[in-house]
């Protein structure tokens, strides 16, 4: 097959919230770009007529992203819709009508995956699938053992190559703008090593809770949630060797690979916790063992980087929503005694701005003799109203037929291998308090000299510009 653009988009609930918060104001944007000119086709159960879908999706951009004229007009034009129930063939034959003269169209899966073996059996059955290509949502399975039933579903219909498995981080331009840090720059390969990096920890905290979505987050949890698929995407990006060709697989070979030297993470570096009031959510249980927090410390065994711990916290509820990594550097080996030098490290800001910093000890310029501060010499970049938004990227680059932003089978699975065996032991979930760094327990797991949590560093910037 050809890896020709789609020429047809079918989203499968169309009617969620998914398709409410992120798939309308991105439909909306390619459409804005000139990047949509094709069929979409909404298709769900609702008991809906295609004017009810679009003044859905009108509602949607008005609460999400601001509402374009011209654009939406656009997008109507091309919207189109299918009622009906999955289990029925008729929905199908339905869905086969719309898309008659399309050749490659484009499926998402924006549904639970409890559905996806009965839609990918019909797409199938209907001739829908033919020439095909299928986007899926996260999460992607909730054990090995499931992700690897639902590839053999996907596989026994569609190519590795046409099958694209979303992971929206990987949409984001912070994200991959770690490679191109890593990678466009000759004087990061000199330092981003176990020679000269004694620790690396990454953030992602959000100071909300789980706004309405109790009844997933609670058969889901952190672990499942963000840590097994966007922050290992980000470990990927921090730690992956450079790819040797740049066609989308040799990228992936080197996340693989990379995760390949990850052993499972065992039960003694892992603290989940949550926060008080979580049980009381709708959909939530009243004895919940689900976790809102989790940090862990895991070890990646390649050349580079044996030896240093990785750290990695994520959680609801905490004091502030940002996604940021820290790498520490060794101490130097100076004669200035250890409890008078503070820290050198390298922080990257993913979220809410794009940072780049570099943290230096410099003497204080406000006091005499061996006292020092920690400076940091930064590059920021704060994100226009009009950046593509991740869901866009990724969208477009699945009807594009471009693989690179997507999880292939492999990785996913190997995802699966590091954290599976102790998410199945049931470890303890300790309480915390709403807007604190989670439960005192997290001190086990902490790098050394404790964790960075974003905004407490006070920092004198040596330098700033803006990106
Ligand atoms: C989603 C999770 O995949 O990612 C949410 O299900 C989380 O729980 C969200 O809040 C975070 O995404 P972003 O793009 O806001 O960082």
């Amino acid at each position: 097959m050809t890896n020709s653009h789609s020429d047809a988009l079918v989203f499968f609930g169309a009617t969620g919230d998914l398709a409410y918060k992120k798939i309308f104001p991105s439909l909306q944007a390619m459409v804005k770009r000139g990047h949509l000119n094709v069929p979409v086709v909404g298709v769900a159960k609702a008991g809906w007529n295609l004017d009810q879908l679009r003044a859905r999706a009108k509602d949607s951009l008005e609460k999400h992203g601001g509402l374009d004229a011209v654009a939406f007009e656009k997008l109507v034009g091309l919207l189109r819709y299918v009622d009906g129930d999955y289990q029925d063939p008729a929905t199908f034959s339905a869905l086969r009508q719309e898309v008659n003269d399309a050749k490659r169209p484009a499926h998402y899966l924006a549904i639970p995956p409890v559905l996806f073996e009965t839609v990918v059996r019909h797409l199938a059955e209907s001739n829908c699938g033919r020439g095909a290509r299928v986007i899926v949502e996260k999460p992607f399975g909730h054990d090995l053992a499931s992700a690897q039933e639902l590839n053999q579903v996907l596989l026994s219909v569609f190519d590795e190559a046409d099958i694209f498995r979303i992971d929206h981080y990987l949409g984001k331009r912070a994200v991959n703008n770690v490679l191109a840090f890593r990678f466009a720059n000759t004087f990061v390969e000199a330092f981003w090593n176990r020679h000269y990096i004694e620790s690396v920890e990454i953030t992602m905290a959000e100071d909300f809770g789980v706004q309405g979505r109790g009844g997933f987050y609670d058969q889901t949890g952190t672990i499942r949630d963000v840590v097994q698929n966007h922050l290992f995407q980000v470990l990927s990006n921090l730690t992956m060797e450079p790819p040797v060709r740049s066609d989308s697989e040799s990228l992936r070979d080197e996340k693989v690979k990379v995760l390949k030297a990850i052993p499972p993470i065992e039960e003694k570096n892992l603290v989940r916790g949550q926060f008080r009031g979580y049980r009381d959510e709708n959909g939530v249980a009243k004895d919940s063992q689900t976790e809102t927090f989790a940090a862990l410390k895991l070890e990646i065994n390649s050349w580079r980087w044996k030896g240093v711990p990785f750290h990695i916290r994520a959680g609801k509820c905490l004091p502030t929503t940002c996604t940021e990594i820290v790498g520490k550097f060794h101490k130097p080996p100076t004669l200035i005694p250890d409890s008078l030098l503070v820290e050198n490290h390298l922080r990257l800001r993913l979220s809410p701005e794009v940072t780049i910093a570099m943290g230096m000890t410099t003497l204080d310029p406000d006091a005499e003799g061996l006292s020092f501060q920690t400076g940091e010499m930064v590059a920021s970049h704060s994100p226009r109203g009009d950046e593509m938004d991740a869901y866009e990227r990724v969208l477009g680059a699945a009807m594009a037929g471009d693989s690179t932003l997507f999880a292939r089978e492999d990785y996913v699975e190997e995802a699966w291998r590091i954290v599976e065996p102790v998410l199945k032991k049931n470890t303890p979930v300790y309480q915390y308090v709403p807007n604190s760094w989670g439960p005192d327990e997290v001190e086990r797991v902490s790098p050394p000299g404790g964790w960075s949590n974003p905004g407490d560093k006070k920092l004198v910037a040596l330098a700033s510009e803006a990106a």
